[in-house]
């Protein structure tokens, strides 16, 4: 078998979808800004657009074109960042009373825990392209991608292999009738015998179970089919859809580039848009409870309230005690790193390791905090000049293999707001 590694490019080139490709161009460059100071509302946490989103009872799993996988708890406190991967996450879903599947362009599908982990569980391997699709009921996996094929995988060992579809596999549902895959060639079958249960004249990019009786699909020209008794469609937007997500009797349906609409499904009527920063997203899903959370284009991670289409504002982790002296520019800009990093030793447990005593500290030094190997070295001792240089050349870059974010600090003012912050808020 080839190494998936070799094979990526060539199937780039052959197979990529063009929404696929769209979507990666758009991610260019990885390394982004940090986002004016003001405008960092949401849970910042990925170096690049968030492509993919998953909730269970757990909590959520995000992923990124930045190749990390992050864990998250219910309440939005990011809990484990995993740099895993060797290339964009393009699909992660829950395991039911598991844990999760994440996968990508590496064409490696990970198991993780349901609290999270920084290297999976049990890793399945033999896509001969980027993953793009991922579904479980608990007792299987189902996987497919640039290849066309889609994979059952129940871990004991090789999967169930299953071709038909002619292109890429862009979405799969685990059903009572068997896994549904959909596809570049817009068509919606049904396995393992692969019958034809719809086909459409456009690719499918999405789909969702909306009930026992109903699923969403969603296609390249911006229509959402709603397939059993009584099916509808609408036009949600001219241009395609990148992500589904329902709860109850709504469903949220994100355009490329464009808005969220929520709408109500049954009656195939919009009822609001979300109104506020962070669009376009990438990626959403629904929590047990309803929140809406939404994963995007600005690296961040936002929830909603979809009773209102406003966004929930202060996420649990602004609510951090920052020092009344401390300088509140500097305050503003640490408002990208307080989603991860405590300022007090005591603090629960973070994705970060905690900053108390920053300065002066040798790298990878807190007692208890599992660094990487990279950090782990501790070849640097933290002074206002090395997190200068951190974050300006980029964790990426000064610390190659760090599981931090690739992120910088691009602006002279900012940058010292952030130091004299740190200074004063880390003593
Ligand atoms: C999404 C989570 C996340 C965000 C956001 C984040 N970091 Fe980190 N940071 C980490 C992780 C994880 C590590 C440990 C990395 C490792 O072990 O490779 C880390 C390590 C560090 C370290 C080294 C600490 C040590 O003990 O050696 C510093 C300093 C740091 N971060 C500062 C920041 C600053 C300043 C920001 C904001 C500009 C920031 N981080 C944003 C997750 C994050």
């Amino acid at each position: 078998m080839a190494r998936p590694g070799a094979t990526r490019r060539d199937h780039r080139r052959a197979a990529v979808p063009a929404l696929i490709l769209a979507l990666l161009l758009l991610a260019l460059p990885a390394a982004a800004q940090l986002p004016e100071p003001d405008r960092a509302a949401g849970l910042m946490a990925h170096g690049g657009p968030v492509r993919a989103l998953a909730a269970s009872p757990a909590g959520i799993a995000s992923g990124g074109l930045d190749q990390a996988v992050i864990f998250w708890s219910p309440t939005g406190r990011p809990i484990t960042v995993a740099r895993w991967h060797q290339g964009a996450i393009e699909a992660i879903t829950a395991i039911p009373n598991a844990g999760w599947a994440s996968a990508g362009e590496d064409a490696r599908i990970a198991i993780w825990p349901a609290t999270g982990a920084t290297t999976p569980d049990l890793v399945f391997e033999g896509h001969q392209g980027p993953v793009a699709a991922l579904s479980s009921d608990g007792t299987t996996i189902a996987s497919g991608g640039f290849d066309g094929t889609v994979r059952i995988w129940d871990g004991s060992g090789p999967p169930i292999i299953h071709t038909g579809h002619r292109g890429a596999v862009s979405a799969l549902l685990h059903r009572a009738q068997g896994v549904l895959s959909a596809g570049q060639d817009g068509t919606l079958r049904a396995w393992p015998d692969g019958t034809v249960l719809a086909e459409f004249g456009h690719a499918i990019t999405a789909l969702t179970t909306l009930d026992a009786t109903h699923i969403a699909a969603a296609t390249v020209d911006g229509t959402v089919h709603i397939i059993g008794p009584g099916g509808r469609e609408f036009a949600t937007s001219p241009r395609p859809v990148v992500a589904l997500a329902a709860h109850g009797s709504m469903l949220a349906a994100a355009s490329i580039g464009g808005d969220v609409g929520l709408w109500d499904w049954r009656a195939g009527r919009l009822l609001r848009t979300l109104q506020g920063p962070g669009l376009p997203v990438w990626s959403a899903a629904f929590a047990p409870d309803g929140t809406l959370w939404t994963g995007g284009a600005d690296r961040q991670i936002r929830r909603w309230d979809a009773a209102t289409g406003r966004p929930l504002s202060e996420s649990p982790v602004a609510a951090l005690s920052i020092p009344e002296d401390a300088d509140p520019h500097g305050a503003r800009v640490f408002r990208a790193c307080q989603a991860c990093h405590a300022l007090t030793p005591d603090a629960p447990p973070m994705a970060g390791p905690h900053l108390h005593n920053l300065f002066g500290r040798r790298m990878g030094s807190v007692a208890g905090y599992a660094y990487s190997e990279r950090l782990a070295r501790g070849d640097i001792t933290w002074s206002p000049e090395t997190v200068a240089d951190l974050f300006t050349r980029g964790p990426d870059i000064v610390t190659p293999g760090t599981r931090m974010p690739v992120q910088t600090v691009g602006n002279a003012e900012d940058m010292a707001a952030l130091l004299r912050f740190l200074q004063a808020a880390t003593r």
